[in-house]
């Protein structure tokens, strides 16, 4: 049997990535810089699932042949304490440095230098400043701002001594922003004086990131170039969508690839989803008929079910009951206020909150609608009234 012609739940390159050759060009160019003292940090700002990490991904791949241009992607969600941001930073660095110089005697020497930080028993900058951060990072006395800021000099001390370049990429930056603007402060001091490290800070939080780069108020204000993620034109996912299911010689009329595209929202992660979803349900070299495409979508929303759950209670009670609200029909601030029994002036607070992470939008002045549609529609089938209200 073939490989499926779709990937669920984890970034794509290849022949399963489509698109956004654009942003990759552009986000080339930026990082490519650095090695000129020519480059410019940029924000990859796009809702989550319309596929951020996997840009990230295939900038690491096209850099590959760039020798001295080393990436470095470090995931920032859900880290709590600001020391294990830290530690994530120098520690995808250095796999990261070993990886592509396949200089392992250094991670040897590194490991090593551990133990002998008192004794001054080593040579190389990178490794006494391997052990002091290492000792700082037990130490408990330690202020957790200044271990982000030994992490990120720590990069750049690395990039001198091994003459080499960093980009790195800071997924899922909002859950960085939620430490605040001194926080933001220190870790943009440092990132300004660099002249061998480049970054590239991506996250779904749309408004609290472009704020971060247009806010005046904002430690990195006229410091980032922003670099949008859109959803994917529907012409583009309907290509795409044909192409795959020819691979796996699926017959599919026009109409379908449609109702998948439409379904889909312009999200890769559901028209993959999709997809697989049909793949599994349908095989290679059959047949897709409209009303299998409906079923397909049961079956994926019934795979969320897990994840939707998960992320949903994240949320404070009050957020709840108003994705609740939203998601079975109210739409005006006040029908959502009814909903959640309480006076308008108490909802609207949380309201803007909502908006600011992205998991709601306003279609229209006056109207709120969750973001994710497919969220949306999880939430109704789970919380609709059986009694009309
Ligand atoms: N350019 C793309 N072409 C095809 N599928 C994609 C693309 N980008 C993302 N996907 C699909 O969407 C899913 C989510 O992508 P991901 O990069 O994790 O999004 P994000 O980081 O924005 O949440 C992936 O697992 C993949 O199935
Ligand atoms: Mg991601």
């Amino acid at each position: 049997m073939r490989e499926p012609p779709f990937i669920v739940g984890r970034p794509v390159t290849g022949e399963y990535f489509v698109d956004r050759e654009d942003e990759l060009r552009r986000l080339q160019t930026l990082v490519k810089g650095i090695q000129k003292g020519a480059s410019s940090n940029s924000a990859l700002i796009g809702l989550r699932r319309t596929g951020k990490t996997s840009i990230l991904e295939n900038l690491e791949i096209l850099l590959k042949p760039n020798a001295k241009l080393i990436p470095v992607i470090a995931n920032c969600y859900g880290i709590a304490a600001k020391s294990r941001l830290a530690k994530v930073l120098v520690d995808k660095t250095i796999e990261s440095y070993v990886c592509k110089t396949g200089d392992s005697a250094f991670l040897k020497r590194i490991t090593k230098a551990i133990g002998q930080a008192a004794k001054s028993a080593i040579g190389r900058i990178s490794e006494v400043k391997f052990a002091e951060f290492s000792l700082k990072l037990q130490d408990k006395n330690t202020e957790e701002d200044s271990l982000i800021e030994e992490a990120l000099q720590y990069i750049e001390a690395l990039a001198q001594e091994k003459d080499v370049f960093f980009v790195v990429m800071l997924d899922e930056f909002q859950d960085v922003i939620r430490w605040g603007d001194d926080t933001l402060k220190r870790i943009r001091s440092v990132v300004q004086s660099q002249k061998r490290v480049c970054y590239v800070l991506a996250g779904s939080a749309t408004s609290i990131m472009r704020n971060l780069v247009y806010d005046r108020r904002s430690p990195f204000y006229r410091q980032l170039v922003e670099i949008p993620i859109k959803k994917l034109d529907k012409s583009i996912a309907t290509a795409f969508l044909k192409r795959r299911f020819e691979c796996a010689e699926m017959e599919v009329a026009d109409s379908v690839i449609a109702k998948i595209a439409t379904l889909s929202d312009g999200y890769p992660d559901y028209m993959q989803r999709l997809g697989l979803e049909l793949y599994l349900l349908i095989g290679q070299g059959c047949m897709i008929a409209e009303d299998q495409v409906d079923k397909a979508y049961e079956d994926m929303v019934v795979s969320l079910d897990g994840e939707f759950d998960n992320y949903f209670r994240n949320f404070s009670p009050l957020e709840r009951e108003i994705l609740v609200a939203l998601a079975t029909g109210s739409i005006q601030p006040s029908e959502v206020a009814r909903a959640v029994r309480k006076p308008i002036f108490n909802i609207s607070k949380t309201l803007t909150t909502l908006m600011n992470y992205s998991i709601i939008e306003k279609p229209m002045k006056g109207q709120y609608r969750i973001t994710d549609p497919v969220f949306a529609d999880w939430l109704n089938r789970r919380f609709r009234a059986f009694t009309q209200e």
